[in-house]
């Protein structure tokens, strides 16, 4: 059976983005005979200035948010990734596998370290191990496949690269992982600035669709949307048309078309935003719904946290106890 594994960090609140890249693919994943692990992320928020407090919220809450997309727990295994010692355990086997230079050269870091520095902060070492540890969380469990947007495809390309790399040198050990990446949606962008990506983190949030706005906020973000000028109407392209593409991309993954014959159908960027805004609200309407049913039940959430974090340990500790024996350290 195909195992899947996949992630999302709680550095902020959920938007259109993780949605239509990660947690709808996941949903559909656990429809198809696989065993597959969901997880909140929570070491991974801790790269770069975080409020404690904060944190716990968002760590519930994009917990209640996975289950509320549709992720059912008797099919699949949700759980935090702190309450399994497994991921931290084989990190540093992992940080004596990759080398220096080939962290640095990681996209997110840079993107992530300049902005750091520029806001006078320290940059922590941990955001430059990161991708190490995202690694680890997948070998650990000796997935097949990790479901995930565009913008995770070269830490997924790293994590192959380590596990080929341990298990020339100590014997194979790891299960060599690929991406899976969505057919539209891998993508999505903000809609204030189309060049940059839909981000959870980001400060201006004028652009980007939560997952639990209300629909009159969706609606009023997706209607201010930044268009291109220039001539010929609606058409799809990305480069010379970054804000329509998006539209058309958002309208084409919510209603499972065509961004390019969508354009077709679209005299004006008016009636597009209009149907776009529709898509969107209809799309999240039964998620929001949901959420708010399991908000007010906290308990059940904690409690399916609990299992899927027994469960997780169960698979990952005799990966990760293999990988310890076969790099040389005695066994316990
Ligand atoms: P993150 O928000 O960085 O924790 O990402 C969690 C998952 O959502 C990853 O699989 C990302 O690739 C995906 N994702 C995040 N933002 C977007 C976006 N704007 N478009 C598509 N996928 C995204
Ligand atoms: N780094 C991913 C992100 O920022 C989140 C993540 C951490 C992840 N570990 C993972 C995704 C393992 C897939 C598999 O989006």
């Amino acid at each position: 059976m195909t195992r899947i594994f996949s992630g999302i960090t709680p550095s902020g609140h959920l938007t259109l983005g993780n949605y239509l890249g990660a947690l709808r693919q996941w949903v559909e994943a656990e429809h198809t005979p696989s065993d597959a692990l969901f997880c909140v992320v929570d070491l991974h928020a801790l790269t770069v200035e975080h409020d404690p407090a904060r944190l716990r919220r968002l760590t519930r809450q994009n917990a209640t948010l996975f289950l509320a997309a549709g992720l059912d727990p008797r099919r699949c295994t949700l759980f935090v990734q702190s309450h399994v010692a497994e991921h931290t355990r084989l990190s540093y086997l992992l940080e004596c596998t990759a080398t220096d230079g080939e962290l640095r050269r990681m996209i997110q870091y840079r993107e992530k370290a300049a902005k750091a520095e520029a806001a006078g902060q320290g940059v922590r070492l941990s955001l430059l191990t990161y991708p190490v540890l995202m690694a680890a969380d997948i070998l650990a469990y000796a997935a097949d496949e990790v479901p995930v947007g565009e913008d995770q495809r070269q830490h997924v390309e790293l994590t192959r690269d380590l596990a080929v790399r341990f298990n020339q040198r100590y014997g194979h050990t790891f299960t060599v992982p690929k991406a899976t990446l969505p057919t539209v949606g891998a993508r999505v962008m903000d809609l204030q600035d189309p060049t940059s990506k839909m981000g959870k983190s980001s400060e201006n949030t004028a652009g980007i669709v939560y997952l639990l706005d209300e629909p009159a906020v969706i609606t009023k973000k997706v209607m201010r949307a930044v268009t291109d000028s220039g001539e010929g109407g609606v058409v799809y392209n990305r480069a010379a048309r970054p804000g329509v593409a998006n539209l058309l991309d958002v309208l084409a993954a919510c209603t499972g078309g065509d961004p390019e014959k969508l354009a077709g159908g679209y005299a004006q960027y008016g009636p597009l935003k209009r149907d776009v805004a529709e898509a969107v609200v209809e799309l999240l309407r039964p998620l929001r719904e949901r959420h708010a049913v399991l908000a007010a039940d906290p308990g059940e959430v904690e409690r399916v946290l609990r299992e899927g974090a027994e469960r997780a340990r169960g698979i990952a500790r005799p990966v990760v106890d293999r990988a310890y024996e076969a790099i040389g350290l005695l066994p316990a």
